[in-house]
């Protein structure tokens, strides 16, 4: 089936503490279209962000097998998956985790940084779309929390992957600043990206056409 962009079977990520075992993740079968804008919710500790690692191939299951856009993500040596990694998924975060040292401009062009032709017209290009094409010179801490997400959507979309993952992307926003930034992602989707979003607000949660209730790392609907 190729409209199945996330094909995750049987996963599971588990920590060992000492004599503790935890199942952040525990045998999670899911699919997600490609797309499709998709929200994970569930309380602190559930696992979500956990779950999100694995999908974006930035941490790998215990168990299980993760297919990402027909690749089996477990089959590849590192230097393919960081190589795929950067050009099929795109990564928000709640605190932004720009660099601060570097202007919006810089911060967008960080994932693109190797590339031999630098992406300076594509980085202006979507600072503009995100709405922050009179900003583009600006420093972290010279920009509010809102805009310092904007920066860090277009940085997401340098490489123009297909996938987009937001950790509780409005966790650290007030709610009409969140909505604006929900708004973008929902652009985002129309144009063609499948967006998997974690929140555990539910008003962000059901902006999404898919909302994916997890509980102690298991799947509670989809
Ligand atoms: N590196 C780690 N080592 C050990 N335990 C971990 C590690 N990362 C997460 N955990 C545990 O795994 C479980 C799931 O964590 P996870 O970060 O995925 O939760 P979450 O749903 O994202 O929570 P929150 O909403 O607070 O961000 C938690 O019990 C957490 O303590
Ligand atoms: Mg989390």
């Amino acid at each position: 089936m190729n409209d199945v962009i996330v094909d995750l079977k049987e996963i599971s990520k588990i920590y060992q503490m000492g004599p503790v075992e935890i199942r952040a993740v525990d045998n999670i079968g899911l699919q997600i279209k490609k797309g499709s804008f998709c929200s994970i919710a569930g309380a602190s500790g559930a696992g979500k962000s956990t779950l999100l690692h694995l999908i974006g191939c930035l941490d790998s299951p215990t168990s299980g097998e993760v297919k990402i856009n027909g690749h089996n993500l477990g089959e590849m040596k590192d230097a393919d998956l960081t190589k795929f990694r950067k050009e099929n998924v795109g990564f928000v975060f709640q605190f932004f985790n720009l660099i601060p040292t570097l202007t919006a401009m810089e911060n967008v062009l960080v994932p693109a940084m190797f590339d031999k032709d630098q992406k300076v017209k594509r980085a202006e290009e979507l600072l503009e779309k995100v709405g922050m094409g009179h900003r583009m010179e600006h420093h972290p801490n010279e920009l509010s929390g809102g805009e310092r997400q904007r920066v860090a959507i277009a940085r997401a979309l340098i490489n123009d992957p297909p996938i987009i993952l937001a950790d509780e992307p409005t966790g650290n926003l007030d709610s009409e600043t969140g909505s604006e930034i929900i708004e973008l992602f929902k652009a985002l989707n129309t144009q063609g990206k499948t967006i998997i979003l974690v929140t555990h607000e539910k008003d962000i949660a059901n902006f999404a056409n898919r909302v994916i209730i997890i509980k102690d790392g298991r799947l509670q609907d989809g």
